[in-house]
């Protein structure tokens, strides 16, 4: 059991929190998934539903995530089962924890592989190994970098040692310092990219395809995922935000912060895809070629560009930073769990989710090669990895955190939490009661076929049901008025 009257570990400086958080955030999903999704589903139309689902689900649900760690003072499932207890709320809430700690961890074995490539691709553009002229060379590459399982499993091996090495070190040691210097840098080399992409002939296409938002383009299937990368993307619904939030203290602003954390990783989204784009349209490769756009890509803007190769490391230097602060926090879930109710060492239980995650993730990675065939419904293990948590998992658990928020709690613990002003305090509880669940239910709806959300054309049967949801909720909700008088 936990000793409640101990004070947890938080975080050193006062950036603490936002570096760590903000280092969770920006990672593989920007810079990697971001811009093959929008390339596979149809560039504007994607963007666009990402952007609102940032808003509407990702921006509220983060904040409670937030507040319910720093109040439940604990790992995902400690922390939800006090604060659902505080306020006489079901224990079965806690089941929300198993799932965020679950997700986590499944993201984290097919993440370690990806994190993989990008080490691997540091090593290339170091010892010469990423030279060719044509597209048709970069994908040879990239292929023959999968194909040999000893290979990628060197390198997702490396990725899942650093990972156990830094968590064992502790939050303060190991994550909040390797993150204050590599945000800025990460920005500082998508500027340049986005300047050389300025100059390569496709940044026009690129801005037309990024933003143009042609409604009407996108399948269900296609918003199902946007919805789901929101939450990847700002490694919600997964433990981690609301495991950092825990170490936060009690006088650090959790609306504001949450802003930052998700403006800064909507920026470097969009920095990644106007870095990427332009490349892939001026040298006439495909954008939905799928996972490995990206290496296939900016390899080949490398060898064009003036201190190519020294560019090219940096930025691959950066990747694999971004990677790596974001697997530790998928970690640091399961080891603060671990350490808080089984009594072991933080080192010992960094060790031992080390091996069960190196057995899982070896293979995941050999969905690349020996075991591609290895396939259920058409998916192999590392597909499944990624769809089961993208578009289920994390949107679920989204929902499960919004409604235990919006209509459980005490409404004066989530406001003396939130220490928001009234009015804000208002619009995120209308957020999460109403417009995040209901954000979620569509789009679920939308992708199992029960409903079907054409663009533009059902807005306003959308806000007629938000408006009858809302006050069907309202009057049922004697909790309602205690909240919003106090
Ligand atoms: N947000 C990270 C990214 O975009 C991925 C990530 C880190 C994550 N921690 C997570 C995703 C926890 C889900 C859950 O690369």
């Amino acid at each position: 059991m936990t000793n409640d009257s101990q004070p947890r570990t938080q975080w050193l400086g006062r950036w603490g929190f936002v570096l760590a958080a903000t280092g969770s955030a920006v990672g593989l999903g920007n810079v990697w998934k971001f811009p093959y999704m929008t390339g596979e589903y149809g560039g504007g139309a994607f963007v666009l539903v990402y952007l609102a689902c940032i808003l509407a689900i990702g921006v509220p649900v983060m904040m409670t995530e937030i507040a319910l760690g720093r109040r439940g003072r604990g790992s995902p499932i400690d922390a939800i089962r006090r604060v659902s207890a505080e306020s006489k709320g079901a224990s079965a809430w806690s089941l929300l924890g198993w799932m965020a700690m679950l997700c986590g961890f499944m993201i984290l074995c097919f993440y370690v592989v990806v994190a993989g490539w990008s080490f691997s691709y540091l090593w290339k553009m170091l010892t010469g190994g990423l030279a060719g002229s044509s597209v048709d060379d970069m994908a040879a590459i990239f292929g023959a970098n999968n194909a040999n399982p000893l290979n990628l499993g060197f390198w997702s091996t490396l990725v899942t040692l650093a990972t156990m090495v830094i968590v064992g070190k502790g939050v303060q040691a190991g994550i909040e310092k390797s993150v204050g210097w590599m945000m800025p840098g990460m920005v500082v080399m998508l500027v340049i990219m986005i300047v050389y992409g300025a100059f390569s002939g496709g940044f026009g296409e690129a801005v037309h395809f990024l933003f143009a938002f042609n409604a009407g383009s996108l399948s269900s299937e296609g918003m199902l995922a946007a919805m789901g990368h929101a939450f990847f993307t700002l490694s919600l619904a997964s433990g981690a935000i609301l495991t950092y939030g825990s170490y936060l203290p009690r006088n650090a602003s959790i609306g504001r912060t949450t802003l930052s954390v998700a403006a800064a990783d909507t920026l470097v989204a969009l920095m990644a895809g106007l870095a990427i784009f332009p490349v892939i349209f001026a040298n006439g490769m495909e954008p939905g070629s799928g996972p490995g756009l990206i290496f296939m890509s900016l390899p080949l803007a490398f060898q064009a560009m003036p201190l190519g190769t020294l560019f090219g490391a940096l930025f691959f230097v950066m990747l694999s930073m971004a990677a790596l602060t974001s697997s530790i926090s998928m970690v640091e879930a399961t080891v603060s769990w671990l350490t808080d109710n089984k009594g072991i060492s933080r080192r010992t239980a960094a060790w031992g989710v080390g091996i069960v995650l190196w057995i899982i993730s070896t293979l995941a990675m050999l969905s690349f090669n020996v075991g591609a065939e290895w396939t259920l419904g058409g998916k192999n293990f590392f597909g499944w990895l990624d769809y089961l948590t993208s578009r289920w998992m994390m949107p679920l658990g989204g929902l499960g955190v919004a409604l235990l928020a919006g209509f459980v709690l005490n409404g004066e613990a989530m406001r003396e939490e939130l220490g928001l002003p009234p009015a804000v305090h208002a619009l995120w509880l209308f957020m999460v009661r109403y417009v995040s669940p209901l954000g979620i239910v569509v789009v679920f709806l939308d992708a199992l076929g029960i409903a079907t959300l054409e663009f533009g054309v059902q807005w306003p049967w959308l806000l007629l049901a938000l408006a009858v949801i809302t006050l069907i909720g309202e009057f049922a909700s004697p909790r309602l008025k205690q909240t919003l008088s106090a």
